[in-house]
């Protein structure tokens, strides 16, 4: 299972990235937003910046929403870094798009997916990485993690090569099935990852290791 982190925060990609268990990034216009990066270049120095300090896939996503501008964003993007996976939104246009990226050998990431229906086409124009919104569905009281396990099932029905890349995950648990499922990715906020490798009789049992080494050395 691949670990990507949801962030465009450069602190936290580093600090994911020195915990050595990071395998790539996604960002997407909000989380850009969020850390005030704006401006054609501004944002192009910031994916190459994410680049430098990851070694894995970098989701970088385009704005345009029709298909000739979607080509273009995405064959200038791909260009920069051949870490650059082009983030595509699950339209027709955007179909289209990852359906020519595919015959390029452009990587892609199909993203705003909220059904299986979705998911078939995804895979059908040959995405590379499909990103289906488990928390956002779960935000209006559907299942998303339902939704990973309806693709994994079709997925393999076919030997479709598109990666299940869960995304909008909230917290451990949504890892922890997504992995159960078989997500081929889960990409995940840093709070997320760092959740999953505490308990507190590890805490409490290194303490007494620690206290007990003391006693019978001094
Ligand atoms: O990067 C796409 C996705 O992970 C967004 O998550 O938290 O905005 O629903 P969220």
């Amino acid at each position: 299972m691949k670990f990507f982190i949801d962030t465009a925060n450069l602190d936290q990609i580093k600090e994911a990235q020195d915990l050595g268990i990071l395998d790539g990034v996604t960002t997407n216009p909000s989380l850009m937003a969020k850390e005030g990066v704006s401006g054609h270049e501004n944002i192009i120095n910031h994916y190459l910046r994410i680049c430098d300090i990851v070694d894995g896939d970098v989701s970088a996503e385009v704005i345009s929403t029709d298909f000739k501008g979607i080509i273009e964003e995405g064959e200038y993007l791909a260009s920069l870094n051949k870490q650059i996976v082009v983030k595509v939104p699950m339209i027709s246009e955007g179909v289209k798009a990852i359906k020519y990226f595919n015959d390029k050998n452009i990587k892609t990431n199909c993203t705003l997916v909220f059904s299986s229906g979705q998911a078939i086409i995804a895979a059908k124009a040959g995405a590379t990485y499909l990103s289906p919104f488990i928390g956002r569905l779960d935000d209006i009281s559907s299942d998303g993690l339902n939704l990973i396990s309806e693709i994994r099932d079709i997925y393999d029905n076919y030997d479709f090569t598109t990666e299940i890349l869960a995304a909008s995950i909230r917290h451990t648990m949504h890892i922890i099935d997504c992995a159960k499922i078989g997500a081929d990715v889960v990409t995940t906020p840093l709070s997320a990852i760092k959740g999953l490798l505490n308990h507190p009789l590890t805490d409490s049992g290194l303490k007494k290791f620690l206290e007990d080494h003391k006693k019978s050395n001094s």
